[in-house]
């Protein structure tokens, strides 16, 4: 049989059109209903099904966004011997926070190499869910509060992944914006909102990344479960942004047959615990029920024939008819580009003359936290990694120090889930503190107590924060060293915003360093010691407090006691809604200090026809090597329709030694002067006068220039 195969695929092969498609059409055309079906859903865990008979492989999946997971064998049976140790690299977050698409192609390459030598076909990642409330558990995942930014990264992230020979996931289609009753809630958002923020990350994965698979979430979109949606997956998805590859269901995300045969699912995954301990594959939706309705004519096998020429069509692209790469395991190369995304990644927000230490200078060092020493990779949820290794901060600190400096640990707090502060604790961190020239407290917030899924606590899959308030009463223990000794650096670990309000005014030095992955600690020290002069940029705004955030100020977050999430803050996501409202953050949108400083002149904007060329110069104006991102936002003076006050439509990073200066140039192409007319159902470009605004943040805008349309 298979020899009469290969001779049909080779007859096929001398057809005109695609050969691929030749190959698929053919190969579909041996298939029985049966067969067809096996394919659109779970064989297991991890895997769907595959046609043996015609060499079709089971197509095998793992998460995650930031290191390949650890195996969970067939069907959650945890497979004890497995080697299943990755490289853990640094959080969405973090990678989002270096603002350099470069990094976000090595990051790609190094998960999908690791994919590749795990034997994974699709790596379920990257999370690419708009930052909409700092509350989200899933937010250390994700990258941003806006698109454009997540468009760039995602985009870097999806073809690294892709050129390793891997399939990337794009995650999670579309809005699931939190996780509380992720399962069940039901969002509505107006067409704008909907067209001008939470599409174009997908929208640019699929046509500038060229993603092969997206997951549908859990949540519903205007009634509908995104993961079978007419509107999201055939109408916009598949026709009008062309996607050709598969639509595969968040596990367990599937709920109608029907639905899932009409509005798009082209794979149901989704055994998990209740199944065990045998998964019946039989009861999925999208298995028997599809065969007997197929049989009695009330589904046209057509339905799907197009399912399965989308996941065989990803299989050819992923050569798995062929000789795929053998990948690798945490090399060398692998860790050197952790480091550098963590290093990149890591945000300086406040800096009053402390920072950089000098090594020779610096005799003594209190290192307070939990986090100091806390390991982070195996928490989260799905995006766990079973880490090769992953250096703390205390063990950067100490490597870097190598025995010219004395260090002095102490705990601070305890990780427990009473949270309630611990007065001896206390004390040790104070004592320790006033005994030494520098504190380096490390605190923030944490995934899980343990790895495991039910011990989640702040950053964490399947529930939100309950606040932005550090837990384990580190605000008291903030505040009684910062008293102790005023040259605290303060470095907090975790995925977004924290209420700081009760003792910023007393910290001179403040890093963000998100969940900087295994070489996180390592890097960390470097940027304190100044061998790396920090560059990272928030990615999300931080406000001073919950009911600053335009999600929380309208009360439009979690949803209503129907599960009904309105929301209503539409455009204003973000700095969007802080600008445009005149609202103070603590840190805004783009934020992130150096040890150098930059000067922006000459700007230049030249227009021709519908595009923009906005030229400038940066020079390093400090006294060390740094790296500068410029970022570049438009604001419509003269609209017609409610637009937010700016939004970021260019960026770049640029690495400067001191004295040198760069001239930049970038394109701002019709698209960053558009809005969505929901009437027109289209993206118009309103003729008037445009502010295009250059500068380091969101908010420390440098040059200024208008344009007229
Ligand atoms: C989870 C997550 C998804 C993950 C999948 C498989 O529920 O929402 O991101 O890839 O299931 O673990």
């Amino acid at each position: 049989m298979l020899l009469s195969l290969m001779l049909l695929l080779l007859a096929c092969s001398t057809n005109k059109q695609d050969p691929t498609e030749n190959k698929i059409d053919s190969l579909i055309s041996l298939m029985t209903l049966e067969e067809k079906v096996n394919m659109v859903h779970a064989s297991s865990s991890f895997t769907s099904g595959g046609v043996e008979r015609l060499g079709i492989p089971e197509w095998t999946m793992s998460d995650g966004p930031h290191g390949v997971r650890k195996e969970h064998g067939r069907d959650w049976v945890a497979d004890s011997d497995a080697k299943d140790s990755a490289s853990y690299l640094p959080t969405g977050i973090t990678l989002a926070a270096t603002w350099n698409s470069d990094l976000g192609y090595a990051f790609g390459k190094v998960l999908g190499s690791e994919a590749n030598y795990r034997g994974k076909d699709v790596i379920l990642g990257p999370g690419i869910n708009i930052m909409r409330t700092p509350l989200n558990g899933r937010n250390f995942e994700y990258l941003s509060e806006d698109p454009l930014l997540i468009s760039k990264m995602a985009v870097g992230c999806i073809k690294g992944i892709q050129d390793q020979g891997v399939a990337a996931c794009v995650k999670h289609y579309l809005a699931n914006n939190q996780e509380y009753e992720r399962n069940f809630v039901n969002v509505e958002m107006s067409e704008r909102t909907l067209r001008e923020i939470y599409l174009p990350g997908f929208k640019a994965a699929v046509q500038e990344g060229g993603a092969l698979t997206l997951m549908g979430s859990y949540n519903k979109f205007r009634g509908q479960y995104c993961t079978h949606h007419e509107y999201l997956i055939n109408k916009v998805l598949k026709e009008e942004y062309g996607f050709k590859g598969a639509v595969i269901s968040d596990w367990g995300a599937v709920h109608n047959t029907l639905e899932a045969l009409k509005f798009g699912t082209d794979v149901e995954m989704g055994t998990d615990l209740s199944m065990l301990p045998t998964p019946n594959y039989h009861n999925f939706f999208m298995a028997d029920t599809v065969i007997s309705l197929v049989k009695s004519g009330q589904v046209q096998e057509s339905l799907l024939d197009d399912k399965v020429r989308r996941i065989l069509r990803v299989m050819f692209k992923t050569n798995m008819f062929g000789k795929r790469a053998p990948g690798a395991l945490n090399t060398p190369e692998h860790q050197a580009i952790a480091l550098k995304i963590a290093e990149e990644g890591i945000v300086l927000l406040k800096n009053n003359a402390i920072l950089p230490l000098t090594k020779a200078s610096t005799k003594s060092i209190a290192v307070i936290g939990a986090n100091a020493t806390r390991k982070h990779a195996g928490g989260g949820g799905s995006s766990q990694v079973n880490a090769k290794y992953e250096i703390t901060p205390l063990e950067g600190l100490t490597s870097l120090a190598d025995g010219g400096i004395t260090i002095k640990y102490a705990e601070g707090y305890r990780i427990v889930k009473d949270g309630k502060a611990d007065k001896k604790l206390i004390e040790e961190a104070v004592k320790a503190a006033a005994g030494a020239e520098v504190a380096i407290y490390v605190g923030g917030f944490i995934h899980g107590y343990s790895d495991s899924w039910n011990d989640n606590a702040f950053d964490s899959e399947g529930q939100d924060k309950p606040s932005m308030n550090l837990p384990f009463a580190q605000d008291e223990l903030i505040a009684a060293v910062l008293k102790a000794n005023p040259n605290t650096i303060i470095v907090l670990y975790g995925g977004g915003p924290v209420d700081m309000t009760k003792w910023i005014d007393n910290a001179k030095s403040i890093i963000h360093a998100g969940y900087p992955g295994m070489e996180g600690g390592k890097a960390l020290a470097k940027i304190i010691f100044g061998e790396v002069n920090p560059s990272g940029k928030l990615t999300v705004t931080f406000p001073k407090k919950l009911d600053d955030s335009p999600a929380h100020v309208l009360n439009a977050y979690p949803g209503d006691s129907s599960l009904n999430e309105e929301y209503k803050e539409g455009l204003l996501v973000g700095y969007r809604y802080f600008d445009t409202k005149n609202v103070e953050p603590q840190f805004v949108f783009g934020h992130g200090l150096s040890y150098t400083t930059f000067g922006y002149s000459d700007l230049t904007l030249a227009k021709s026809d519908k595009m923009v060329t906005v030229k400038l110069t940066v020079k390093n104006t400090g006294h060390v090597a740094g790296a500068e991102v410029v970022q570049v936002y438009v604001k419509d003076e003269q609209a017609s329709v409610e637009r937010p006050d700016k939004e970021l439509k260019a960026f770049t990073k640029i690495f400067l030694n001191p004295g040198e200066s760069k001239d930049v140039s970038l394109v701002l192409n019709e698209d960053a002067f558009q809005y969505y007319d929901d009437v027109k159902h289209q993206f118009v470009l309103e003729a008037g006068r445009f502010n295009i605004q250059v500068g380091s943040s969101s908010r420390n805008i440098t040059l200024k220039g208008d344009i007229e349309f």
